[in-house]
């Protein structure tokens, strides 16, 4: 079920069976000449929706903007500077909490934002450590899963793309987004020619040094192998993949 088209009693009543909840979270930044800008956030965003076609669980709203401040020098990108993504994660879980959520399941879609929402599940940890009356809370527990590192989906993504899935504007995240949303991105630039094929790899520092390093956005990929047909077996891929992850979350000790 769909936090923003619950009601509040269904949430109420859904707190009597389950404690666990999933929030999607991604990006807003450049996925290279054929991607979606909203490619981190909207595969997550998929995903989610797909697990919870198959089992019991809220999914809250997606948190699209992330950590991407290296895509600053390319139009459309946002990003939040690490401090304030932390201060939003905290907030977003503080909140669940209040309600009886104890399982909070991050479902992510950006590498870039792994280390700033792992400081932020530190973050909320202090808050409880430093709580003298915390002994009487239940526990909260936070976890990161990204989409794209289950077993069922990397093994699939070397499959169908092998070497020219690379790191960023990946042709399976591309793939996930084009089955996702089939019309949203015309066919002339769905194949649009890339060159060099396969993007050039390097470290990722700054915006400016990005640009210079990546110049049409992507790296180590060659997206133009994309098709809705990969993103179809990606989805059903990720699916199982993350609900095995969330499961195994519940019912850990
Ligand atoms: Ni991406």
């Amino acid at each position: 079920m769909l936090l923003q088209l619950s009601t509040w009693q269904e949430i109420d009543a859904y707190l009597e069976r389950s404690r666990g909840i999933i929030v999607p979270i991604g990006s807003t930044e450049q996925h290279g000449p054929n991607g979606f800008i909203g490619t981190d956030a909207l595969c997550p965003e998929l995903v989610a929706r797909g697990m919870s076609e198959k089992i019991d669980v809220v999914v809250a709203p997606t948190l699209s903007i992330g950590m991407a401040q290296h895509h600053l020098a390319f139009s459309g990108s946002i990003t939040l500077r690490p401090s304030t993504l932390m201060a939003v994660v905290r907030d977003v879980v503080r909140s669940l909490v209040r309600h009886g959520f104890e399982r909070c399941y991050f479902l992510n879609g950006h590498g870039g934002n792994v280390a700033t929402v792992r400081a932020a599940f530190s973050e909320v940890y202090a808050d409880t450590s430093f709580n003298r009356h915390a002994g009487n809370e239940p526990e909260v527990r936070c976890q990161l899963g990204n989409w794209y590192d289950g077993q069922r989906v990397r093994a699939l993504s070397k499959t169908l793309f092998g070497g020219a899935e690379g790191s960023h504007a990946t042709p399976s995240e591309v793939s996930l987004t084009y089955y996702g949303w089939p019309d949203a991105m015309p066919e002339a630039i769905r194949n649009t020619p890339m060159a060099p094929r396969i993007a050039p790899t390097g470290p990722i520092l700054d915006a400016a040094d990005y640009r210079r390093r990546f110049p049409d956005g992507r790296i180590g990929s060659d997206p133009s192998l994309a098709t809705p047909e990969a993103g179809e077996k990606l989805f059903h891929a990720a699916v199982e993949d993350a609900i095995e992850d969330y499961q195994r979350f519940l019912a850990a000790a």
